[in-house]
């Protein structure tokens, strides 16, 4: 397969790519540019980190988990292409400097990179922006107060000039590389899909890239749609609001925020910020994981999946899209093409437990929707995350609230319905029983802040 993009303002063309070559092999091995580091390789650590602009802007990402064929297009800055032409450090890296925000280095780049992309866009929730970044010797303290200083400082101004997106028209197929391809349209993308029915479809590569690092699995057919328009769409209509299946994860939260806030608040401990911009919401349903953030959120909401093969869509209730542990009613040849949430609610709260409160996967996801009209539970949308093998709908709890008082009697009363719904497993992230009390204990605590109680998620510094 043929690509093209820039990287550190050179354009570069390559021929016979491996789509499953990642940017952070390719860039130590092909290039030596072996200032990005690699720590964990599955995204976690943060020390891979460079920076990528495209249409949506500017963005950090994990490069252990990018494949090669999701260039196309983009811009890539390495920790070697930060500083000006003229060899002058961009804030943050004389800043880090300044502030002693480095030992052994080995986690410098990743972090100057983060809060590079971070100081060109006036963030100033440093905690936040280093919640994908590990470092094991120097202690947050002076990197945060690193960060901090580099904010008075403005960015330099050749800094976006630098790293405009390569201006690209299609990648080119090399069939000589196997069925591998950069799609464009959601009709190309459903032809690609009938031809290979045997084939994956490549979001953000956050789960399929730890098939390649992890799993070392050949993965056959790909179709890489980060540069398909159709599925990076975001409409508001009258009643609803629908996100196509390639909407990254900080699209979407950032969409949710006037119309469900909550919902934009869980998915800010979704992964980390690298994460979360790679991360689509169409592979995030698409894995049929029982541990995803969005779809418990999206069910308590009410959404409709839609899905298509060829020229043929239809559209169900997201929970009856998973049928059981790793089944999910879509057909060969059949992709997801975007999901859809109506634009008001009743009171939707998301609760999201893990041992990490940032970059965690949940132990278990609980979200409330329920609609109290005149001191009765007028409806109930629960869903939860991590109690069963796929996300699932608590029906039983749902019954036994509607039509009852909002009261405390009535949350006792559903103490039963909680085992009728849910029978989850013991696993390394909670034992059953765990699961099933916490999971009666976010009733009690939506029950509790519905009557006004403030609660309080994180600890946080005075
Ligand atoms: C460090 C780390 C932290 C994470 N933290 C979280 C977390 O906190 N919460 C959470 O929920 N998840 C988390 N994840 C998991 C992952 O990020 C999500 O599941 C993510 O939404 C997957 O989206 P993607 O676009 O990267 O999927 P990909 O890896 O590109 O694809 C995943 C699967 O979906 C299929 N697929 C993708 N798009 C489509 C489509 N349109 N139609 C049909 N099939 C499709 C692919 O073929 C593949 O089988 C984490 C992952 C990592 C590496
Ligand atoms: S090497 Fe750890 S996130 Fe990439
Ligand atoms: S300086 Fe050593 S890991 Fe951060």
């Amino acid at each position: 397969m043929k690509i093209s993009f820039h990287l550190n303002g050179e354009r570069v063309d390559l021929a016979g790519v491996d789509p499953q070559t990642t940017l952070l092999d390719w860039l130590r091995e092909e290039r030596a540019l072996t200032g990005t580091k690699e720590g964990c390789n599955e995204g976690d650590c943060g020390a891979c980190t460079v920076m990528i602009r495209d249409d949506s802007g500017l963005r950090a990402l994990n490069a252990c988990i990018l494949l090669m064929p999701q260039l196309h297009g983009r811009s890539v800055v390495t920790v070697e292409g930060l500083a000006s032409r003229d060899g002058s450090l961009h804030p943050v890296q004389k800043a880090m400097v300044t502030h002693h925000g480095s030992q052994c280095g080995f986690c410098t780049p990743g972090i100057v990179m983060s809060l590079a992309v971070a100081h060109a866009a006036g963030e100033k929730d440093v905690d936040a922006v280093l919640a994908g970044n590990l470092c094991r010797c120097t202690g947050y303290a002076p990197i945060v107060r690193a960060a901090e200083a580099a904010r008075a400082e403005k960015t330099p101004d050749d800094f976006l000039g630098r790293i405009a997106p390569a201006p690209v028209g299609p990648a080119e197929d090399d069939l000589t590389e196997g069925a591998a391809a950069v799609i464009d349209s959601a009709d190309a993308l459903a032809d690609w899909c009938l031809a290979h029915p045997e084939g994956h479809i490549v979001g953000g590569a956050t789960d399929l890239g730890l098939h390649v690092t992890k799993g070392l699995k050949d993965l056959g057919p790909l179709a890489f749609v980060g540069r398909c328009r159709d599925l990076k769409q975001i409409s508001i209509s009258g009643r609803e609001m629908t996100f196509g299946a390639g909407v990254s994860i900080t699209d979407m939260a950032r969409a949710l925020i006037p119309m469900h806030p909550d919902f934009t608040a869980m998915l800010s401990r979704f992964g980390s910020v690298q994460v979360r911009n790679a991360a689509t919401i169409g592979g995030n349903i698409a894995n049929g994981s029982p541990i995803g953030d969005a779809p418990p959120a999206l069910i308590a909401l009410g959404a409709t999946l839609h899905l298509r093969r060829g020229a043929e869509r239809r559209s169900m209730p997201l929970e009856s899209f998973f049928l059981d542990y790793g089944k999910q009613d879509r057909q060969p040849g059949e992709f997801v093409e975007a999901v859809s949430i109506p634009r008001q609610t009743d009171r939707l709260a998301c609760y999201k437990l893990s041992k990490r409160f940032d970059q965690d996967i949940s132990a278990v996801c609980g979200c409330f929707n329920i609609h109290v009209n005149e001191g009765r539970v007028a409806r109930a949308r629960i869903a939860f995350g991590g109690m069963a093998g796929v996300p699932k709908r608590a029906r039983a709890v749902e019954a036994a609230l509607t039509g009852q008082p909002w009261n405390d009697d009535t949350i006792a009363l559903a103490w039963t319905a909680w085992e009728e719904d849910f029978q989850p497993l013991s696993d390394m992230r909670a034992s059953a029983s765990y699961r099933l009390e916490t999971a009666r204990n976010m009733l009690i605590r939506y029950y509790l802040e519905d009557l006004g109680a403030q609660t309080r998620v994180r600890a946080v510094s005075a």
